[in-house]
């Protein structure tokens, strides 16, 4: 059987990604019960990133013995990666020895270029254009809260940025509308929207995306690797900051939602953010932990 990659959430289809909500919902219960079997015995999980993380390598690393199997931490500085060693060889190499493969890096081409040499799945754990898994979490979390999401209208506000992308590769996926507000030249991918089609509406402004909507999310202005330009952004997106006042927008029993790290006071307000009737975004991190090992199981034949 070929091997599955989850490079982007176009690498499912659409039945495999619900397949893969479901078996979450109920791994967390199985959790909370304490009825994990430990089905990964043996296996190992390599975990290369390239950038800093808290709740994904915390969610990957603990997911990984909570089924049984373990976990390596490869950081470029420690490994030949970091000294030039050509992705080609380090994958036909880590695969050899890993059941599974999981990388954050900046380029998507790296990961697609590891994923072409791997003799095991790779999963995206960010790169700079997408972060799959972080909608993993966000749909489940949204079902959890309110049931399915689809035909719901979704509003993002801020940076077309790599949760973006993710958000509209979701929408086709899931079959909800998205309404994207971003500052003018901060736009997504726009080969990415068209294929989008009548799922995604593009604007310039906060109140437009929000209105009606059934949940807001946004991330914050400047993305790792885009710190230099922290303070020129902060200037251009001005105005779109998610708050009480752009939520009254919003339909009546709306959510918001954010991939965290947050910055208040930027894109979110301390208020909201920490609003409990609105603000899911703890839950979304949660379930970062069971959306991934419903992943990998599935990537692993195991549901
Ligand atoms: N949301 C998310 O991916 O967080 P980390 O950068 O902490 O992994
Ligand atoms: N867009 C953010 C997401 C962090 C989880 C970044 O890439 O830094």
């Amino acid at each position: 059987m070929a091997v599955r990659h989850f490079l982007t959430l176009q690498d499912l289809t659409s039945d495999e990604l619900h397949k893969v909500i479901d078996s979450a919902i109920a791994l967390k219960k199985a959790h909370r019960d304490s009825r994990q079997k430990p089905v990964f015995a043996g296996k190992v999980l390599a975990m290369i990133f390239e950038k800093s993380s808290t709740r994904t390598r915390v969610s990957f690393e603990a997911g990984m013995a909570q089924l049984g199997g373990s976990a390596l931490f490869l950081s470029p500085t420690d490994t030949q990666l970091g000294r030039g060693e050509p992705i080609e060889d380090s994958a036909r190499v880590i695969s050899r020895m890993a059941d599974l493969v999981m990388i954050r890096t900046f380029g998507h081409d790296k990961i697609e270029r590891f994923a072409e040499y791997s003799d095991v799945p790779v999963i995206n754990a960010l790169t700079d254009s997408f972060h799959p898994c972080q909608l993993l979490a966000d749909v489940q979390t949204y079902v959890e809260q309110r049931g399915s999401i689809q035909g719901k209208t979704v509003a993002w506000i801020g940076d077309g940025n790599n949760m973006c992308h993710s958000w509209i590769n979701a929408a086709m996926q899931f079959d909800f509308q998205l309404r994207i507000a971003c500052p003018v030249g901060y736009e997504p991918d726009a080969q990415l929207v068209e294929n989008a089609g009548g799922r995604v509406l593009l604007t310039d402004d906060p109140i437009i995306a929000a209105s009606g909507a059934d949940l807001v999310t946004t991330d914050v202005f400047a993305s790792m690797g885009q710190e230099t330009e922290q303070q020129t952004r902060l200037k251009l997106f001005e105005g779109f900051q998610v708050n009480h006042q752009l939520m009254a927008n919003a339909a009546d029993n709306a959510l918001f939602m954010h991939c965290l790290p947050a910055h208040r006071g930027e894109e979110v307000s301390a208020e909201l953010l920490e609003d409990k009737k609105i603000s899911v975004v703890w839950d979304e991190a949660e379930n970062r932990l069971h959306a991934q090992k419903a992943l990998m199981l599935f990537l692993l034949n195991a549901i």
